[in-house]
């Protein structure tokens, strides 16, 4: 960024509204190359003589705005004309509007500003530049409300005045740094498949996709008359309208019609959902070519493919995907549509390894990865999300979410075979392991903290957030795998990690001796040691004697490896009896979940895995499959068997997180899985199942694309494998055939 160029505000506070800052440019010579770079506090876009530049929206995305922000890089060479308006307009966004767990704004600016800076190069050699300062006008705008969660106003009825010379903003001192990540950019456009009247008479128009963006509306009325614009991801028991688990996020969109063709969409912010409600609307009819669904995520390239022979599992996969896409806006969110939409670090170390079988994800992950950098805490803390929009609240320091510190970067050297992020990362994998190591009174254990538990598992009973194994376990378990993956980035790196070496196998000791009675059979009851005050949404209460008797401490202590290999085989055995004493269900929350099926498979029930897979009753996969989701839900049983809601407080129909068992199809069920980084070695060993019929799929790897497929004729199962030239394959098949492959493809039968 060119140090002339200086932050500029509007000459007073508009509050709600967006601003545009403009600036009049002659240009009278031939252009060789013309550049401009801008930023904001706030969300931005930029316009030339009335046309939108760029593909981004929502530019210039979430950062840690405190420390930085990004700007971007727009080529105007072909665009410029000799006599140009250069407008750069913006509303609130993340960095000035509501934003955050607790729901409140200004978190990471008084007010909205830009920076730009235009570099001009002429044919005869001569060169023009052109900042930001005070001889920008400031501008109206038609945008009269834009909040991220309560939506946008549009009112084309607005006069646009100018109301004075732009300001210098000495306040933002954020670096501005090149565009690091993807841009965000507009993808599918959806027609409606519905329009219908509810019960209550709404008039809802169906996009038959839950998702993220916003709706783009064309209208020809009488100057004045208006169209308001509601959102919901599902319709409730009655069959009406719901928005109860948007909490306070109003998503509302307000537009004013000119009076002549006009095409509204908001500019500033985004929505998530499937049904909209015309809460007004002008016109006697609806005519559906006039609203199209906008999809709007991070531009990442879908690397993934995935299909079987099971309608069920394959709207499972669909709804996996359409979850990511969702929730890789600039920041891995949460969620898209309530008043969070948050880079939750649990949710993102959870989902990465997923992540980055259907899509292309490292520039995304490395951009978010530095601001979680950024934000870790002197003593090494990580916090519950990032950024982290509250210093004030900040969200809890927690196990398996700080523990996207080690997991992240590990998982993107597998996936990509990078090690210059794994070397950016590795001072913040140290930092973190060494904040486990020195909290709470033992050397070699987690205890006590305030934790986000095995969230929303439902082995606690069905209201419960934390489920029912026992933080302390939740949380040394992971000190352990943190620990041990940074061990093996330490080793690719070349570094001396004796000491970790050795701190992970005391931790492994320490875990054996604490949760376990001598016998190797997990405790039933554990001293409580969590740090008051409770979390508020706690039910039952958090003063419950928490256990170690519970799915998802076997799963950890078997897919972390923490169980000594003798005991192996009677874990995985304790593991089955207790979904068959659970009625055949699984009873695992975020924590558990994503490595169920693989802990029953490595220790040989690769048949109950398939049982869970199939299981149609919450908790499972297919119940929300089964109750029409487009996209994965954040509770089991957000939606109950009779209609109503599992909660209003923490129910969304577009979290992404439970969509991890993709890598359990993608590592076990096609059975495709990298040895070495950028799966240069791979190991193919499927595990087929009549139950899939038939299962195909791949990844577009960076050593090239990797298929495998399998289907019955009769009790034979056939396999084909496509192997990229220079990828070196192990293929183990069930019957227990093994074999050593190089590049091409291959059949076999067994
Ligand atoms: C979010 C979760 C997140 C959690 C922390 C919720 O509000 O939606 O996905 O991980 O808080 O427990």
């Amino acid at each position: 960024m060119n140090k002339n160029a200086k932050w500029i505000t509007a000459p007073r506070d508009m509050g709600v509204a967006a601003t545009t800052f403009r600036r009049e440019l002659t240009c009278n010579k031939e252009i060789k190359k013309a550049t401009l770079c801008a930023s904001a506090m706030g969300n931005y876009a930029l316009f030339l003589n009335g046309e939108r530049v760029g593909k981004g929206v929502l530019a210039p995305g979430w950062t840690s705005y405190k420390t930085r922000v990004l700007y971007q890089t727009y080529d105007l060479t072909s665009l410029l004309r000799a006599e140009n308006r250069l407008e750069i307009s913006v509303g609130q966004g993340w960095a000035v509007g509501y934003i955050g767990h607790v729901n409140t704004n200004h978190c990471f600016a008084e007010r909205t500003a830009v920076v730009a800076w235009l570099h001009i190069r002429y044919a005869d050699g001569t060169e023009e530049e052109l900042v930001t300062d005070e001889a920008w006008d400031v501008y109206t705008n038609e945008v009269t409300f834009t909040e991220i969660y309560h939506g946008e106003t549009v009112d084309k009825t607005a006069p646009i005045e100018c109301i004075g010379k732009a300001m210098l903003d000495p306040t933002v001192k954020s670096k501005l740094v090149p565009q690091d990540g993807e841009w965000i950019t507009e993808h599918e456009r959806l027609a409606p498949i519905e329009i219908f009247r509810t019960p209550k008479g709404e008039l809802v128009l169906d996009f038959g996709q839950n998702m993220t963006g916003y709706v783009e509306v064309r209208a020809k009325g009488k100057r004045g008359d208006r169209i308001v614009i509601h959102h919901a991801e599902v319709l409730d028991a009655e069959g009406n309208f719901y928005t109860g688990n948007f909490r306070h996020a109003r998503n509302e969109n307000t537009y004013i019609l000119s009076g002549g063709e006009d095409v509204f969409k908001p500019t500033y912010t985004f929505q998530g959902f499937r049904y909209i409600q015309l809460v007004e609307y002008p016109f006697d009819t609806v005519d559906p070519d006039c609203f199209r669904a906008v999809v709007v995520h991070s531009d990442i390239k879908r690397t993934g493919e995935f299909r079987c022979g099971n309608e069920k599992i394959n709207q499972l996969y669909h709804n996996i995907i359409w979850g990511q896409k969702s929730n890789y806006l600039d920041i891995p969110t949460d969620c898209p549509q309530r008043d969070e939409r948050l880079g939750w670090t649990g949710d993102a170390q959870i989902f990465c390894r997923t992540a980055a079988i259907n899509f292309d994800v490292e520039k995304f992950f490395r951009k978010w990865m530095r601001d979680l950098a950024i934000e870790q805490g002197p003593d090494g803390s990580i916090r519950g999300t990032v950024p982290d929009s509250m210093p004030d609240h900040p969200t809890r320091i927690s196990a398996a979410w700080g523990d996207v510190a080690c997991v992240v970067p590990w998982e993107l050297y597998m996936a990509y075979g990078n090690k210059a992020m794994l070397r950016e990362q590795f001072p913040t994998m140290v930092r973190w392991v060494e904040y486990m190591h020195a909290t709470g009174e033992e050397e070699f254990l987690w205890l006590t903290g305030q934790h986000y538990g095995d969230w929303l598992a439902m082995d606690a009973g069905e209201d419960s957030y934390v489920g029912a194994t026992s933080c302390d376990f939740i949380a040394s378990a992971f000190f352990a795998y943190s620990t041990e993956l940074l061990v093996r980035a330490g080793e690719v790196l070349g570094k001396d990690m004796t000491k970790y070496r050795e701190m992970y196998q005391k931790i492994r000791a320490r875990i054996l001796e604490y949760f376990f009675e001598e016998d190797g059979t997990p405790k039933e009851k554990l001293p409580l040691t969590e740090v008051r005050p409770a979390y508020r949404l706690h039910k039952p209460p958090i003063d419950q004697v928490r256990s170690c008797m519970t799915q998802t401490t076997l799963v950890l202590m078997l897919h972390f490896r923490l169980c000594p290999e003798k005991d192996r085989e009677r874990y995985g055995n304790m593991l089955v009896q207790m979904i068959r004493e659970n009625g055949n269900l699984m009873s695992t929350g975020f924590v558990g979940t994503p490595y169920l099926l693989h802990a029953l498979t490595a220790t040989g029930h690769a048949d109950v895995a398939y049982e869970l897979l199939m299981e149609e009753r919450a908790p499972s996969w297919l119940y929300s499959v089964n109750h029409g989701a487009t996209t994965m839900w954040e509770h089991w049983n957000s939606l109950k068997e009779d209609g109503t809601f599992w909660s209003t407080d923490m129910n969304s129909f577009n979290h992404y997180a439970y969509g991890t068992v993709y890598d359990w199809i993608f590592g076990a069920a096609l059975g495709i899985k990298p040895t070495s980084p950028a799966y240069r070695e791979i190991e193919i060993a499927p595990h087929p199942n009549k139950c899939l019929g038939w299962a195909e799929g791949s990844v577009e790897s960076r050593s090239g694309k990797i298929r495998s497929h399998w289907y019955y004729k009769g009790d034979v199962v056939y396999y084909e494998f496509d192997i990229p030239e220079g990828v070196t394959a192990r293929v183990t098949l069930p019957g227990g055939f093994t074999t050593c492959l190089g590049g091409g493809s291959y059949r076999f039968a067994e």
